[in-house]
This record gives structure tokens, sequence and C-alpha cells, in this order.
């Protein structure tokens, strides 16, 4: 059921355009550290970034709501093939609970059908029975924990050994094959899932790279890293958005060996943390984590449409990503 219309009779939804960023920047802060309960709410995130880099990876997939031409609120959608999400969904604060988020949904949940999408998720706020509540309104049910997980790196980077094979070291003309491989590894899991996106963003905007896993002549897995200021991870950090290992009886294993592989990444990027999010239902992953160091410094919760068993969040599933 969408709001009572009159609750916001002038407010427009609409495609976000360049010219809205900093707009829409400054609404996603304030209306999360507003949320949090922050002293000062525009400090949010620090020098990390959603709206700038999400944007610039897919233009069509981001929303803006106006009132007489302001920008009061946004929404940016990710798709991941067969799989999709939304988020950051941000309101101005003094415009809440006037219907401004059921104004931006549904056109989201289009941007879906357009897409193909056949699963669809959001990270929330597990105590907030107002998401839950306007989430469940849209098709979405709570299902896992997310555990965002950090980990503290200590010694020094091993100037001796090669290092991680990078997707930006590949020479452009076998970048196509490198993606393929990836959606291979993705597609064994999930089938159709497919974070392209995500590794060109990353490569394209520079903001950071994708580690490649080998084993042998087959790619065993990868894990798409942001790190720095103006990404995802902020000053400092590296942050895992999305990795995967290829399921199989060497999953474990080589999960492992793709955990060691972002931390020397992160060493030779000179930062002081690593930071992913890992679905607790995916609890092999999750231990594994556990085992290399991190430790849970928040959770969220996963809601998904379909039943209880849609989706790739189960157990043997060697994925790392939050849908934040
Ligand atoms: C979350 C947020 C986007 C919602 O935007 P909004 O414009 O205030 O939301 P709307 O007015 O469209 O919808 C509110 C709905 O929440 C639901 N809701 C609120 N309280 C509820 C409760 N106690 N139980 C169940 N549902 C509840 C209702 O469906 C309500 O709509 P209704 O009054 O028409 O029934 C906004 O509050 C925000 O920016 N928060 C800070 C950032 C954030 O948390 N973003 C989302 C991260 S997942």
């Amino acid at each position: 059921m969408i709001a009572d219309p009159a609750r916001h009779s002038k407010i427009t939804v609409r495609p976000l355009v360049e010219n809205d960023l900093s707009a829409a920047d400054r609404v996603i802060r304030l209306a999360f550290g507003t949320f949090l309960g922050m002293a000062d709410p525009t400090s949010f995130m620090g020098d990390a970034d959603f709206a700038y880099t999400r944007w610039k990876a897919d233009p069509s997939s981001v929303l803006a709501a106006e009132e007489n031409g302001k920008l009061i609120g946004s929404n940016f959608a990710s798709n991941w093939g067969s799989f999709a999400f939304f988020g950051p969904l941000t309101v101005e604060p003094e415009y809440w609970n006037r219907g401004v988020a059921q104004q931006l949904l549904p056109p989201t949940m289009e941007i879906f059908r357009g897409w193909g999408n056949r699963h669809m998720g959001l990270f929330t706020f597990p105590a907030s029975t107002k998401h839950i509540g306007l989430y469940r309104k849209f098709g979405f049910w709570p299902r896992d924990l997310v555990a965002n997980m950090t980990a503290k790196l200590d010694g020094i980077s091993d100037k001796t050994s090669a290092g991680p094979a990078l997707f930006s070291s590949a020479k452009p003309r076998d970048r196509s094959a490198l993606l393929i491989a990836c959606r291979e590894v993705t597609d064994a899991i999930f089938d159709g899932l497919d974070v392209e996106r995500e590794i060109c963003a990353v490569v394209d905007q520079k903001l950071g790279d994708t580690i490649l896993l080998w084993d042998l002549t087959k790619l065993a897995g990868f894990a798409v890293c942001h790190t720095g200021a103006g990404t995802e991870a902020g000053s400092g950090s590296c942050y895992i958005k999305f990795a995967a290992v290829r399921p199989g009886a060497q999953a474990h294993r080589n999960f492992a060996r793709l955990i060691n592989e972002v931390k020397s990444f992160a060493r030779a990027c000179g930062v002081e943390k690593i930071a992913s999010g890992v679905n607790m239902a995916r609890r092999e992953a999750f231990l594994a984590m556990v085992a290399a160091g991190f430790r849970v410094e928040g959770q969220g919760i996963a809601m998904e449409t379909g039943d209880a068993n849609a989706g790739y969040n189960r157990a043997g599933v060697y994925i790392l990503d939050d849908w934040r």
C-alpha cells in the first residue's frame, strides 16, 4: 500500500543527475548521522563516499526526490545480474514520515523489473520497526543478520613477494576474459550473479583494485576492494565490497588464501585496517573471517524478496558482501 498521496503532493521522483550529487551526498550524511544520533550528523562516514562513486558506476540506477526544486531524498540501486539491491535510501530529516521513501521505492522496484533481476535485497537496521515495516510493504522480508567486520593490520608489507594478482595489472585486451572468469565464479554459487559493475567501477574510477586468486589456470576467487578517501572505504581503510570463492572441496582453503591476499594488498596500500560485511547465514565464511582476525564492529539485517531459501545467503557459500 502506498502512503496517502495528499501527504506528498508536491514531491516528484526523477533520475538523479550529476548536478544533484553534492546535495544528495549531504542528505545521505545528514540522514544517517541524525538517525544514529551523532553530535555532528554531517560527519557521518568521514571521507568515505557512496554518492559520487555509485552514480558514476551507473547514473541510470539512481533516483532523486525533490520538492519545489530542492533535493530531499535519493535512492541508489545496484545491478549484480540475477540479484540486485538498493541503498543508501535517504530522506532529509525534516521530511521524514511524509511518505517520501514510499515515493522513491516504486520506481526503484521498476528499475529492478527493467534489469530482470530474479532476487532482490537490502541492508537495514534490525532494531528499527520503521525500517522493517517500510520495506515489508514492498515485498522484502527480514532474514539473517549481517556482520560488519574489521581487522587491524599489523606487520609490514612483504616487499620481496610479487604480491597478489590484480585486475588493474591486466592488459585492457585481457580484461573481458577476466570479467568472464569472475562471472563464472559467482554464477557457480548463484545462477546469473555477476558483479562486473563493481569490478569496472573500481578500475575505471581508481577506487582500489580487484584481487584475483588463481588455482593453476583457473580463477578460484576474487575480491573487489575499495581503499582510501573518496571510496566506500575511507582514509586508512581497505573495504572488501565483494569477494567470492568458487564452490567445491577447495573453497575453504581458497577463501583463507584470498583473505591473506587482501591483507598483503592492504598492507602494500599502507592502510591500517580491512573492513568487510558477511551475511551470517554463510556460517563457514563468517567463522573463517573470525579465524582470520576479524571482529564484528556492528550488525545489520538483510531483507530479501522470495521465500526463506531464495538467494545466496546460505551455509557453504563463500561470499563477502553486505549490500550497504
Ligand atoms: C528510513 C527513511 C529513508 C524513511 O523515509 P521516510 O520518507 O521517512 O519514510 P516514509 O514516510 O515514506 O515511510 C514511513 C513508513 O515506515 C513504516 N513504519 C513507521 N513506523 C512503523 C512501525 N512502528 N511499525 C511498522 N512500520 C512502521 C510505515 O510503513 C510508514 O509509512 P505509513 O505511515 O505510510 O504507514 C528515512 O527515515 C531516513 O532517511 N532515515 C535515515 C537513513 C536511513 O536509515 N536510511 C535507510 C537505511 S536502510
